[in-house]
């Protein structure tokens, strides 16, 4: 049993403290599947978005699935969005979320640091769309198209100096526009981070769209990353800031309960979360369960990242 000392955010109630949900474990696992337990869908309306003419991206044929996409109803009704809130039905909260006028700052070990609207950055951009499993660290997945770009071109646009070892991630701060960053438990603004050599592996995304479509609020528009190797915590919403830096990035989770959620989260099956297994998932939308896969099945892609690091916690 995992034992913790005692911090300020023990007096939350479990389902407010973990989006890891023990709670939702308990409350919708054991009630029957997940798609059950989802909100009705809400349709945004997408068709002001400036970058709307864009879509869909051209598809990029080497990313492929061992299953089925999940369906868009079940992927915009179930989610984590702290921000709007901390059930998994947000999306109509998060509605509220403006999306533009949008800028994105990139800073630190750069060469030059520099704000650039969300629009001109998506034209810069080589756009494609890819098909990949996503895992979340509850023990839930699902199957998306992400729209967006490699996060390998943002590194060439930002040029990050050789001092530059970690990316820290940060989503908007506005309480007025997000009501749940006024809940004092939680360290916002949202903040993830990685290694250098992570962002500029070949499967790090950063999405715009999602179901061909510019990405609806509730998916973390108008800019997100995708680490399909990794928990989905580490998969910030929202973006409006990149930081290169030589320090390690303490996410939000992290500060929260580090020994339940530190830097690496990688996927593997066989490293149970201090109060759950990871042996299994469920697929949303569909009730059934699957095994986990080392990595979520991108072993071949990013093992090799992590062969000189092996006295670290790179499973939980
Ligand atoms: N990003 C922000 N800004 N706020 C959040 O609460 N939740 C994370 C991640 N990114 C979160 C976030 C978690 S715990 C998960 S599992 C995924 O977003 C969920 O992504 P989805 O809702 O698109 O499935």
């Amino acid at each position: 049993m995992l034992i913790r000392t005692r911090r300020s955010w023990d007096t939350l109630q479990e389902s407010e403290a973990t989006p890891e949900a023990v709670f939702f474990n308990r409350r919708a696992l054991l009630a029957g599947s997940i798609a059950m337990a989802a909100a009705p869908a809400v349709a945004q309306r997408l068709d002001d978005d400036p970058s709307m003419a864009s879509y869909p991206f051209p598809k990029n044929a080497r990313y492929t699935l061992d299953r089925s996409l999940t369906e868009e109803a079940a992927a915009s009704s179930y989610n984590n969005f702290y921000e709007y809130g901390t059930s998994k039905s947000i999306a109509r909260a998060a509605q509220a979320l403006k999306t533009r006028p949008w800028t994105v700052v990139i800073d630190g070990l750069v060469e030059k640091p520099m704000e650039v609207g969300i629009d001109d950055l998506i034209k810069a951009m080589p756009k494609e769309e890819r098909l990949y499993r996503f895992r979340c660290v509850e023990t839930w997945a699902m199957a998306v198209p992400w729209s967006g770009f490699a996060f390998k071109a943002l590194l060439d646009y930002a040029k990050p100096l050789s001092g530059a070892k970690f990316v820290r991630m940060e989503t908007f701060l506005d309480p007025k526009m997000a009501p749940g960053q006024r809940n004092p438990g939680y360290p916002f603004p949202y903040v993830e981070g990685l290694t250098i050599e992570e962002a500029a592996n070949d499967l790090a995304f950063l999405v715009t769209g999602v179901y061909g479509k510019p990405a609806q609020k509730q998916f973390g528009a108008p800019l997100r990353l995708a680490v399909p190797w990794k928990y989905g915590f580490k998969s910030v919403k929202s973006i409006r800031k990149f930081t290169f830096t030589d320090k390690q990035p303490v996410s939000l989770w992290e500060q929260l309960q580090p020994m339940e959620y530190g830097f690496w989260a990688n996927v593997n099956p066989e490293v149970p979360h201090p109060r759950w297994s990871q042996a299994t998932e469920e697929l949303l939308g569909t009730g059934k369960r699957v095994p986990t896969q080392l990595y979520n099945g991108y072993a071949a892609e990013v093992a090799g990242l992590y062969t000189s690091l092996k006295g670290e916690r790179l499973f939980t």
